[in-house]
C-alpha cells in the first residue's frame, strides 16, 4: 500500500510554532530545534503552512514568490537543512502551495496590471466592465469577487480577498510556470504539496452568472452555496477535476512517490471527483465533517459508514479536527481532556489519514481575541462584528484565536519566543505545556503520543479493513479493524453512564484510557472512556 495512505500527518504553522531569534514570530530555525520533539510524538509527515516570500496580509497564503524564503522565516539554506533533518529522522515534508491565486505583490500581478497591452495581462482575470463588476460571482469572504482596476479600467477577479488575485489557469503559460513551481521544490525533496482552496482553480468560461440559493452561511465542507449564491461557475468547475489528474500525473515523474491532499470544498461527488473515478486524481482531500462533530456516538458511527461506502479502498479518508481556520475542537469540547481522547482515539484508529493540528496535543486552547483587534484579514473585514455574536452564529471570524503559539514550557511566553510574541500566548496552567504533559503518563500528549505508535507500529490500523458493529447502548461505539495480521475492536463510550458489554475472552486489551477496564469477558467502559481490544494475534511488523 502507498506510504501515503498509512501516514499520519502534523500540521505547523510556522508563524507561532518556535522562534529563534526573538523577533516574536516562529522561524525555521525554530522548528529545527523542535524536530526530536516532533519525531518523540510520533509525527511521520509534517505539513507546513506557507513560508515563502510574502506580504505576510493573510500571514503567507498571499505569496510574492514561490521559489524564495520569506525573511522572518529564515533563508534557503535554513529550508534545505530542515528538509535533510526531517528525511534524516524518517520522517516526510509536506509544503502548501497556492496555486489559485499570488499576492497583488507578485512581480506577475504587478506586470499583469501595468498595461492591457503587457505580456502578462492574461495570468490573471480581467474582465471589462464600467460602473458594475462583470457578474454577479460572490468570493469565499462574502463579497463580490471582482476588484476594479482605475487605470485599466478592468476588473480582476479573486475567489478569496482583494489582495490575493485568481491566476488564470485558461493561458497555459500559468500552468506551465506553476508546475515550474512544484518541480523546484520536488527536486528539493519534498514529499507533496496541501493544495490551498483547489476547488477555485478554474472559472467559467463564459463568466455566466450563478444561480440563486437559500443559504447564507457556509460551512467548512461545504462552500457550494454561500451567500444566497450556489457557486457553480467559481468553484467546483469539471476542468478543476481534470486538472487535479494533471497535476497527479506530473507530479508521479518522481521516484520518491509525492503526494497531494487537497483542500476542496463541496458535496462527497465533488470531493470523489478531486479525487478522480479511478484514484487518479488528487491522492487525498481533507474532509471536514469531523470538525463539525456532534459528540454522540451515532455521529460517529455515521461518519465512519459513509465514509466506507462513499470512499472504499483505494480511496483513503482523512479526519481532520482542526486547522488554522478554525476553531481549536478542544473549546468546542468545553476544554473536557476525557472528550478529547475519545475524539483522538476514534480520530486515528479509523481507516484513512489523521491529519493534527499543531497544540492539538496539548489541547491548546483557543484565544479570546475580539474580532475588532484581529491581526486576521478576515476579522479586519469584519471588525464591528462583536465574538459573542460570531461565535453564537457559529462563524469563526478571527482566526488568530486559534493561531496562538505553541505551549512549550514554564519559562517566558511558555518557551516559544524571548520577544514579544506575534500573538499573545493567551492564559495557560502549566500543566497545558509540552514539557508537563511529557511528564503525565495520563495527559493528552502521552495520549496522541500512543496513538501515533499503535498506528506506526500495526499494520491493522493502517491498512485493515473496518466495519461498524451494533451495541446495545446508543451512548457506545464499536467498529472494527481486521488485516491480514490481526483483528481489532475499538470500544468509545460517549455517555454519561458506566456501560458493560461482553468481549471474546481469547482476546486482549491493547489500551485502555478513561478508566475502561476487562473483568473476565465483561468490559467496563466508565463516561467518556474508551477500550481497544486485540481479538487476534499482534505482529509487531518492523517500520
Ligand atoms: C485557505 C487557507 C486560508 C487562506 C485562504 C486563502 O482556505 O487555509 O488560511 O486564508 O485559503 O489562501
Amino acid at each position: 500500500m502507498e506510504w501515503w495512505k498509512q501516514t499520519s500527518i502534523y500540521q505547523i504553522y510556522p508563524w507561532s510554532f518556535q522562534d529563534s531569534n526573538g523577533d516574536g514570530i516562529g522561524d525555521l530555525q525554530g522548528i529545527l530545534s523542535r524536530l526530536d520533539e516532533i519525531q518523540s510524538l510520533g509525527v511521520e509527515t509534517i505539513w507546513f503552512s506557507p513560508f515563502y516570500l510574502s506580504p505576510g496580509e493573510d500571514f503567507g497564503y498571499d505569496i510574492a514568490d514561490y521559489t524564495k524564503i520569506d525573511p522572518r522565516f529564515g533563508t534557503m539554506e535554513d529550508c534545505e537543512r530542515l528538509i535533510r533533518a526531517i528525511h534524516k529522522r524518517k520522517m516526510r515534508v509536506v509544503l502548501d502551495m497556492v496555486m489559485n491565486h499570488t499576492s497583488d505583490k507578485h512581480p506577475w500581478f504587478l506586470e499583469s496590471k501595468s498595461s492591457l497591452s503587457n505580456q502578462k495581462r492574461d495570468f490573471y482575470i480581467w474582465k471589462t466592465g464600467t460602473k458594475k463588476p462583470p457578474n454577479n460571482w460572490i468570493s469565499m469572504v462574502g463579497k463580490s469577487g471582482w476588484n476594479y482596476d482605475e487605470s485599466t479600467n478592468e476588473y480582476y477577479y479573486s475567489n478569496f480577498l482583494s489582495f490575493q488575485p485568481d491566476l488564470n489557469y485558461r493561458n497555459p503559460k500559468v500552468k506551465k510556470e506553476m508546475f515550474a513551481v512544484l518541480d523546484f521544490w520536488l527536486q528539493k525533496g519534498v514529499d507533496g504539496f496541501r493544495l490551498d482552496i483547489f476547488n477555485s482553480i478554474y472559472k467559467d468560461e463564459g463568466f455566466r452568472n450563478n444561480p440563486f440559493s437559500f443559504r447564507f452561511f457556509p460551512t467548512p465542507d461545504n462552500h457550494d452555496e454561500a451567500f444566497f449564491q450556489k457557486k457553480q461557475y467559481n468553484l467546483n468547475l469539471p476542468e478543476s477535476f481534470s486538472f487535479a489528474k494533471e497535476v497527479r500525473k506530473h507530479i508521479s515523474k518522481y521516484k520518491h512517490k509525492p503526494f497531494l491532499i487537497g483542500e476542496v470544498s463541496g458535496s462527497d461527488q465533488v470531493l470523489k471527483s478531486f479525487l478522480g473515478e479511478k484514484a487518479d486524481g488528487l491522492n487525498l482531500v481533507f474532509q471536514f465533517e469531523l470538525i463539525h462533530f456532534q459528540y454522540k456516538a451515532k455521529f460517529f458511527k455515521q461518519l465512519l459508514e459513509k465514509n466506507e461506502s462513499v470512499f472504499p479502498s483505494p480511496y483513503t479518508p482523512t479526519y481532520v479536527l482542526g486547522n488554522h481556520d478554525q476553531r481549536r475542537y478542544i473549546d468546542r469540547l468545553g476544554g473536557d481532556l476525557r472528550k478529547a481522547k475519545l475524539l483522538v482515539c476514534f480520530q486515528f484508529m479509523a481507516r484513512g489519514v489523521p491529519v493534527v493540528y499543531y497544540g492539538e496535543e496539548i489541547g491548546r486552547k483557543e484565544g479570546r481575541i475580539s474580532n475588532f483587534f484581529g491581526k486576521d484579514p478576515i476579522a479586519k473585514m469584519n471588525r464591528f462584528v462583536p465574538l459573542f455574536l460570531s461565535n453564537l452564529l457559529g462563524i469563526y471570524i478571527n482566526r488568530d484565536n486559534c493561531r496562538l503559539p505553541m505551549l512549550w514550557d514554564g519559562s517566558k511566553n511558555a518557551g516559544f519566543s524571548k520577544g514579544k510574541p506575534w500573538l499573545p500566548t493567551g492564559s495557560f496552567q502549566s500543566e497545558d505545556t509540552v514539557e508537563s504533559q511529557k511528564q503525565d503518563p495520563t495527559s493528552l500528549w502521552n495520549h496522541y503520543q500512543t496513538m501515533f505508535t499503535f498506528r506506526r507500529k500495526m499494520s491493522v490500523i493502517r491498512e485493515g479493513s473496518l466495519n461498524t458493529l451494533p451495541t446495545d447502548s446508543d451512548d457506545v461505539l464499536c467498529f472494527e479493524r481486521r488485516g491480514s495480521e490481526n483483528h481489532l475492536m475499538v470500544y468509545l463510550n460517549f455517555g454519561e453512564k458506566v456501560e458493560r458489554l461482553t468481549v471474546t475472552n481469547k482476546g486482549k486489551s491493547l489500551y485502555g484510557f478513561g478508566g475502561a477496564n476487562v473483568l473476565g469477558d465483561t468490559l467496563e467502559l466508565p463516561p467518556h472512556s474508551g477500550l481497544i481490544w486485540e481479538v487476534g494475534k499482534t505482529k509487531v511488523s518492523k517500520k
